[in-house]
């Protein structure tokens, strides 16, 4: 099945890869099908702005698509910077502007608990709209260990790995992140719709 994917992250592509071909999908990005289109995510939660983006590519293309929206849930900061980990440091930040900015804001806070969490949304051909959530806990480290991963991996010490997601191998982090767990839960869903089917 081709499953076409509503980011122009290469890093969250690289990762839905990993995750979805051994499943037997082919994961094609929104860049390589040509879909050049960028959407607002106006929605106040994950879900919402899931389904925002994969909405809007199912819109110009006949495949199946899937989108997921994700970031990082601070405890302390009331869950911030939640729907807006990605614009968190302003528009264009880099990653370590965003780290620097969280570090600060987390500077002298004794409770350093934290999720990544994500939504993904997936859209069948024929308008079919599946959602699965996944997250996983940890907390927020004092400063940046490790150089593996993406967005905020740096600073977050994963509880079930015992080191930052930084630090472990993009197969150590597959195995508990936000994002495979909520893959997994969509692949689950889409074996019950064909079982049914049959
Ligand atoms: P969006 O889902 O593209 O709106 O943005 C999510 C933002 O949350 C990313 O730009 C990252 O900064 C952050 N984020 C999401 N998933 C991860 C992850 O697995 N590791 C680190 N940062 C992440």
């Amino acid at each position: 099945m081709k499953i076409i994917v509503a980011t122009k992250n290469a890093n969250k592509i690289r990762e839905i890869r990993e995750i979805f071909s051994p499943l037997g999908f082919e994961v094609v990005s929104q860049t390589e099908a040509g879909i050049d289109i960028d959407v607002e995510e106006t929605g106040d939660t994950f879900e919402k702005n899931a389904l925002i983006k994969a909405r809007a590519v199912s819109l110009v293309c006949d495949d199946y698509v899937l989108a997921d929206d994700s970031g990082l849930c601070v405890e302390a900061l009331d869950g911030r910077p939640g729907v807006y980990s990605a614009r968190y440091a302003g528009e264009g930040a880099s990653d370590s502007d965003k780290i620097t900015k969280l570090l600060g804001e987390m500077q002298g806070v004794d409770n350093r608990r934290a999720k990544f969490m994500t939504s993904v949304a997936f859209i069948m051909s024929d308008g079919t709209e599946l959602v699965t959530s996944g997250e996983v806990c940890g907390r927020i480290l004092l400063q940046p260990e490790g150089e593996n991963g993406f967005g905020y991996d740096p600073v977050f010490f994963s509880d079930e790995l015992g080191k930052s997601f930084a630090v472990a191998t993009p197969e150590e982090k597959n195995s508990v992140s936000h994002r495979s767990r909520a893959l997994r839960a969509l692949y689950v869903k889409l074996k019950q719709l064909e079982e049914t089917e049959q």
